[in-house]
């Protein structure tokens, strides 16, 4: 990686998309402090320790300055709205994963899509990126609607056992965790 070299800003109608960095920290700890907002992801808040090793490893592993791809964090108005991704996937170098987390105060109004139009539109313009995917529990609703109105589509369900995991399982386990998928045909293919 080369000295300097960040992560562009990015923008939708509303949403001015920062890559993240330090200064952010205390924001995101404090969107995982909401249960509400974690609860198809942890069941329950994420402690500040938590977050903070949580972003180490997007930071680290899933971000790749130098192809464009990473996390980004959102402002409307100047307020913080939440996080998004396009992140890289060291296993498949071609795929890039979609993902979002928005404070409960911005929910409903279209914000997650919004910016997961500009995450999605940003991997592809990205030479190299194939293919996008996002996963989340089948009962995420929300978070499956943003993903069918951005046109990915449902390609695969599975179920792994939390019933053993620290702190029980999350409601809901029991159907799944569901992957969703769009290529750069189907991409380039939208009108
Ligand atoms: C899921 C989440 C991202 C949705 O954000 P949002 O900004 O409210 O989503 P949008 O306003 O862009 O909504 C997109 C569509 O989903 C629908 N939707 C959103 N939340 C919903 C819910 N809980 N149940 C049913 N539909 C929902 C909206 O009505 C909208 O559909 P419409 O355009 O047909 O009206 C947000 O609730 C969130 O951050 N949750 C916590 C973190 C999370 O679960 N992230 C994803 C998991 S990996």
């Amino acid at each position: 990686m080369g000295p300097g070299l960040t992560l562009p800003s990015l923008h939708g109608d509303r949403l001015r998309l920062e890559p993240v960095a330090d200064e952010h920290l205390d924001l995101l700890v404090e969107l995982n402090a909401d249960p509400e907002v974690m609860s198809f992801i942890l069941g329950r808040a994420a402690t500040p320790d938590e977050t903070r090793e949580e972003w180490a490893e997007r930071r680290g592993l899933r971000t790749d300055v130098e192809r464009g791809l990473g996390f980004w964090v959102g402002f409307a108005d100047g307020e913080f709205v939440g996080w998004w991704s396009a992140s890289a996937f060291a296993p498949d170098p071609a795929r890039s994963g979609i993902g979002y987390r928005l404070r409960r105060s911005a929910w409903g109004a279209g914000y997650a899509t919004e910016g997961a139009r500009v995450m999605l539109d940003h991997a592809f313009a990205m030479p190299g990126v194939e293919g996008v995917f996002a996963s989340t529990m089948a009962v995420n609703v929300g978070s499956r609607t943003v993903l069918t109105k951005l046109g990915l589509r449902h390609t695969d369900t599975w179920v792994q056992d939390w019933t053993r995991s620290v702190g029980g399982p999350i409601a809901g386990w029991e159907q799944g965790e569901v992957l969703y998928e769009m290529t750069r045909e189907e991409w380039a293919a939208q009108p």
